[in-house]
């Protein structure tokens, strides 16, 4: 039944656990694995009173060092992942995938195109908890994606 299985990681606490349940369900299934991260692009508000010039631009830097910062993050997590992976079940078939962009738009695209049979999620992620049982990436995964999806607390 599941012979592809995409599993969504940030490196938060219910990631991980859905990173559990992907590896045991794709070992069940002998179907592979997939990692995805997504580095996410911040948006910076600029206000026009301030001026364009000087507070756009150092914020533009800070962006673009927290999205090199978070490439070097994931891209740790997933190595050390799959490290882990491969000696805990070594005939598993896992791949590690790193992108840029909006995580919700990217894995669903993802999971469309590659004809992904499951998709395992947290339900919340490294974002501030804000009361919402779903976090926004896993709601519009949930909201878009035609794909089965199994979300993981
Ligand atoms: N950047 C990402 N790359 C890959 N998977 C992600 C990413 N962000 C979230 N996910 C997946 O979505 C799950 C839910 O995270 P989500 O972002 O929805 O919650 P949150 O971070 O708590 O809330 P919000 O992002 O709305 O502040 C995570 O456990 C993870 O499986
Ligand atoms: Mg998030």
């Amino acid at each position: 039944m599941y012979k592809k299985v995409l599993v969504a990681i940030d490196g938060s606490e219910p990631s991980n656990n859905a990173l559990d349940h992907a590896v045991e369900i794709a070992t069940k299934f002998k179907a592979k694995l997939t990692m995805i991260a997504v580095i996410q692009r911040v948006m910076i508000p600029i206000f026009p009173d301030e001026g364009f010039g000087g507070v756009p631009l150092s914020a533009a830097k800070d962006m673009a060092q927290y999205q090199d910062k978070m490439r070097l993050v994931y891209q740790n997590v997933l190595e050390e992942a799959q490290a882990k992976i491969k000696e805990e079940h070594p005939d598993l078939e896992v791949e590690a995938i790193l992108k840029e962009g909006r995580p919700s738009a990217i894995i669903t695209d993802y999971a469309e195109n590659d004809g992904v049979d499951l998709i395992v999620m947290g339900s919340r992620g490294i974002g501030g908890y804000t009361g919402w049982i779903l976090g926004s990436t896993s709601r519009k995964v949930v909201d878009s994606c035609t794909r089965p999806i199994l979300i993981v607390k």
